[in-house]
């Protein structure tokens, strides 16, 4: 069976046993700070095992994308060096939201890999493991599956530490988790290995095929396991390791996904397709940089583009060991398009913007290569005894990429030796360093737990009769808030808009009779709305009935944003390409910033093009449609969904300027594309490789601006005396004349430093024969001063010559020799010693010289130089 075609069953059986298929989610995970990257198909549905989130559903399947390189789950040390570790990965799923549990689970595993009609696997070959105490699981495998005794296997807590097991599953430190049951494929003899839970367990013969995690604890920071709402059911199965199994391969890597893959990497890298672990590494590693710059990361130096710029270090480092002497890694991606791009259409769709990244991060590598090398060599100049330090390998590997086994080859050329022990001291400590440091170490549940609903009625009101459900100070429930008290007050309803999409939150106010709470952010938590503020007035109680009153002029001004950044969004794909995708977005009432992937500054031109277009579409005054929709449909009209986002079944669908723009999008927006009034772009820069960020004004803020710059420009006009008709000119005349006048002083210079020089000769003394002038001259530059050597030159017929001044803060010095003496005496050398006593550089032919330096002080000691040189010469 091909991959795909099991991906298809898979989905297909658990959609005969009432399961809703859902697509793959994005490999950012949406609105979770604990999270790296989404590591297994149950991550789109933490909100529903937690209880937080409904939805219409309590049974799904998925074949999720995942990405393992950091955080809990990290396989990126192992992978390329055994047959089943990936970076990336499809995990099929089946998930119960507190419907079916444990038995339902075991027998749906069971059917689907050994039934006839579904994968047909020899049941002698599976192994199960279930968690030590899971009598429950021990016995529906048993007794009612029939699983022997002898291929069952408890497996407890390592080293005793409570939950510590192969057997109990969790997501992160924090969040849903239980114990599991595992089915693991027998190989076959053939492969070393042994059984789960035995000391060869890490061998390649028994591979884990299949998790199922009975979900049945939510762990909070201190360790303490609260039960979920409902047991619950989270499954995942390795797309690539079962398909290893049924097309009879022992390695992942020699499945159909893999074998036009790695015929591509040797192709690129110019080897032979052999069975070096390399080749493996760089097929693996280009499916999960290719995927995770699909869904918006690029290569930085923290967080996820750190990891993504590891994951591409790394497939080039092992390139380079393949004897690929080129950029080679973005060739490859035209294959994994080939072989993906059909599952996946983002991979198709950002194919052009995937090679690029990969391109330009290979070459910089490349350039941080030599400079590592550099300072290898300098610092081993210095080495005392035979073994490079670990802090060095470390230095190294951490500010210029550059691998320990790179150092540990130049070590062994010279026979010396690398300090891994060392080395690897530094490196854990530096995890232990990024560990604390980690943004993504968030604890979830420091988040109160919030049991209220609120209904949302923005889209039509400003204002509305609400009932307080809940208040909350200082991180806790409580019955009332006073005046002077800042608290978080959660209605039943609510016309504010909650942050979300880029959209800022409303702001405003809660009034009743005697009551005034002022509004100055709105959050979501699951389903209720929180509302920031402070009370001005009064005492606010839960049950109050009070009304909610949005900031209708900050609102509107918000809105106006949020309609031009649709615009501007379709502008930019119009005109720079389709290849401009959203990387983020913020929209308040003063103004949007929009984030895109471009690969370089945007021209005048095109950003004159880009006002234009959006200007147009505002004067064109045609409505913003709103449409509520399922996704299918959405994306049959050609919206845009942004990645990492999460949306539900239903969406709604914006569309603007007759269709040019159509966006997936909750915020609020103009009623007419005429509201926006004016569109301005303020700024045009680079956050990040491969991303621009513009801001822009519309509206009242974009009239403040354009007069504001009016004002410049007046301001500017009466100090030409001009008009704006003729300020340019006036401008450009006054330029012209500053040109002439520095260059008046110039030549005036220059003639002051002629009537000097002739002055100076007198000033010349003899060294053993030889006439010696050395000579400071303040605020002269280096082009008078050598016009001055040539004049004394003439004067004194036959000398050494040295002049110097400072000059705009540092030193200029130029030295000559008449012809008859350059055969014992070089203007060059004498040169090179006056520059290093004042810090600088210089050189030149035997006859004239230049040089510079910084060391002020110093300069009459270079100067002294001159008479020692040529005494040392005679
Ligand atoms: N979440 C579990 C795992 O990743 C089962 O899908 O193994």
């Amino acid at each position: 069976m091909k991959s795909a075609e099991i991906r298809e069953a898979f989905l297909r059986f658990f959609e005969e046993k009432g399961h809703t298929r859902v697509a793959s989610s994005s490999l950012i995970p949406a609105n979770d700070p604990t999270l790296l990257f989404t590591n297994a198909g149950m991550n789109q549905f933490k909100d529903c095992f937690l209880g937080l989130e409904k939805r219409a559903y309590t049974r799904a399947t998925s074949s999720q994308k995942c990405v393992r390189a950091g955080g809990k789950h990290n396989d990126l040390e192992n992978v390329g060096y055994t047959a089943r570790h990936h970076t990336f990965f499809e995990m099929l799923g089946n998930f119960s939201f507190g419907d079916y549990f444990k038995q339902d689970a075991i027998h749906y595993a069971w059917e689907f890999l050994t039934s006839k009609q579904w994968l047909n696997l020899p049941q002698e070959k599976l192994w199960v493991t279930v968690y030590e105490s899971d009598d429950e699981a021990y016995n529906i495998w048993v007794k009612e599956i029939g699983v022997p005794a002898e291929r069952m296997i408890r497996i407890g807590d390592n080293g005793g530490a409570p939950y510590a097991s192969d057997n109990f599953w969790a997501m992160g430190d924090t969040g849903p988790c239980g114990p599991c049951t595992e089915i693991f494929f027998d190989h076959g003899e053939h492969i070393w290995g042994g059984p789960p839970g035995s000391p060869d367990e890490d061998g390649d013969r028994y591979i884990e095929i299949w998790n199922n995690v009975f979900m049945q604890f939510n762990r909070t920071a201190d360790g303490v396991m609260h039960p979920l709402p409902a047991p619950s059911v989270d499954t995942g199965m390795g797309l690539e390791r079962i398909s290893a199994v049924l097309q009879h391969v022992n390695s992942n890597y020699e499945i159909d996904l893999f074998q036009h893959l790695l015929s591509a990497v040797a192709a690129a890298v110019g080897c032979e397709n052999n069975d070096s672990p390399s080749l493996n590494v760089i097929a693996d590693h280009i499916r999960s940089c290719s995927f995770l710059i699909a869904d918006g990361v690029v290569p930085s130096n923290d967080g996820r583009g750190y990891v993504l710029r590891r994951i591409i270090r790394r497939a080039c480092r092992h390139g380079n060991k393949l004897g690929a002497s080129d950029s080679f890694f973005y060739k490859i991606v035209a294959a994994l398009v080939e072989q993906m791009g059909d599952a996946f259409p983002e991979l198709k769709q950002q194919q052009a913007q995937i090679e690029r990244i990969l391109k330009t991060e290979e070459e910089q590598f490349a350039k941080t290569l030599e400079q590592g090398l550099r300072i290898l060599e300098q610092d081993l100049a210095h080495l005392d005894g035979s073994v490079i330090p670990g802090s060095l390998v470390f230095k190294l590997y951490d500010t210029f990429g550059f691998p320990m086994d790179l150092t540990a080859d130049i070590a062994r050329e010279r026979e010396l030796s690398v300090d891994e022990e060392g080395f690897e001291r530094e490196m854990q400590a530096q995890r232990e360093r990024a560990r604390s440091a980690s943004s993504f170490a968030l604890d979830y549940n420091t988040l109160i737990k919030i049991d209220g609903e609120t209904e949302f009625l923005g889209y039509q009101e400003h204002q509305s009769a609400a009932k307080v459900l809940m208040i909350i100070k200082d991180g806790a429930s409580v019955e009332s808030a006073l005046e002077g008290d800042n608290a978080v007050i959660v209605l039943d309803r609510t016309p504010f808009y909650a942050e979300s999409g880029g959209q800022v939150g409303d702001c405003g106010y809660l009034t009743a009779e005697n009551l005034c709470i002022e509004i100055t952010d709105t959050s979501k938590n699951g389903h209720a709305f929180l509302h920031h503020g402070c009370v001005t007035q009064g005492t606010v109680q839960v049950g109050d009935s009070i009304s909610a009153q949005v900031d209708a002029k900050v609102r509107h001004a918000t809105a106006l944003n949020h309609s031009a950044t649709h615009i501007l969004h379709a502008a930019l794909r119009d005109i720079l390409g389709e290849h401009v995708q959203q990387k983020g977005s913020l929209v308040d009432s003063q103004r949007l910033r929009f984030d895109f992937s471009h690969f370089e500054a945007l021209t005048a031109q095109q950003i004159k093009a880009l006002e234009a277009r959006v200007n147009q579409e505002i004067r064109n005054n045609t409505a913003v449609c709103t449409e509520v929709t399922d996704i299918e449909t959405a994306k049959a009209k050609g919206a845009m969904a942004l990645f990492g986002e999460k949306y539900g079944d239903q969406v709604r669908v914006l569309s603007m300027a007759d269709g040019f723009s159509v966006e997936l999008c909750g915020g609020i927006h103009a009623e007419r594309t005429g509201d926006i009034g004016v569109f301005k772009i303020t700024s045009e820069g680079g956050v990040a490789a491969g991303v621009r960020r513009i801001e822009a004004v519309t509206g009242e803020a974009a009239w403040n601006w354009l007069s504001g710059a009016e004002e410049q420009l007046k301001q500017a006009m009466s100090l030409v005396k001009g008009t704006r008709e003729n300020v340019l000119d006036k401008l450009q005349a006054v330029l012209d004349q500053q040109r002439s006048l520095e260059k008046e002083i110039e030549q005036l210079k220059a003639k002051a430093a002629r009537a000097a020089g002739s002055d100076l000769a007198s000033a010349a003394v003899e060294v053993n024969g030889v006439k010696v002038l050395a000579a400071r001259l303040d605020g002269v530059d280096g082009k008078d001063l050598l016009v001055l050597i040539d004049q004394l030159k003439n004067k004194l017929g036959s000398a050494v010559i040295l002049l110097g001044g400072v000059q705009d803060e540092r030193i200029v010095l130029v030295a000559g020799v008449t012809k008859d003496l350059t055969g014992q005496f070089k203007a060059g050398d004498l040169m090179k010693q006056a520059a290093a006593v004042v810090g600088g550089k210089g050189g030149g032919r035997p006859d004239m010289a230049q040089g510079s330096g910084v060391e002020l002080a110093k300069l009459d000691d270079a100067l002294a130089m001159t008479a020692e040189y040529v005494a040392s010469k005679s």
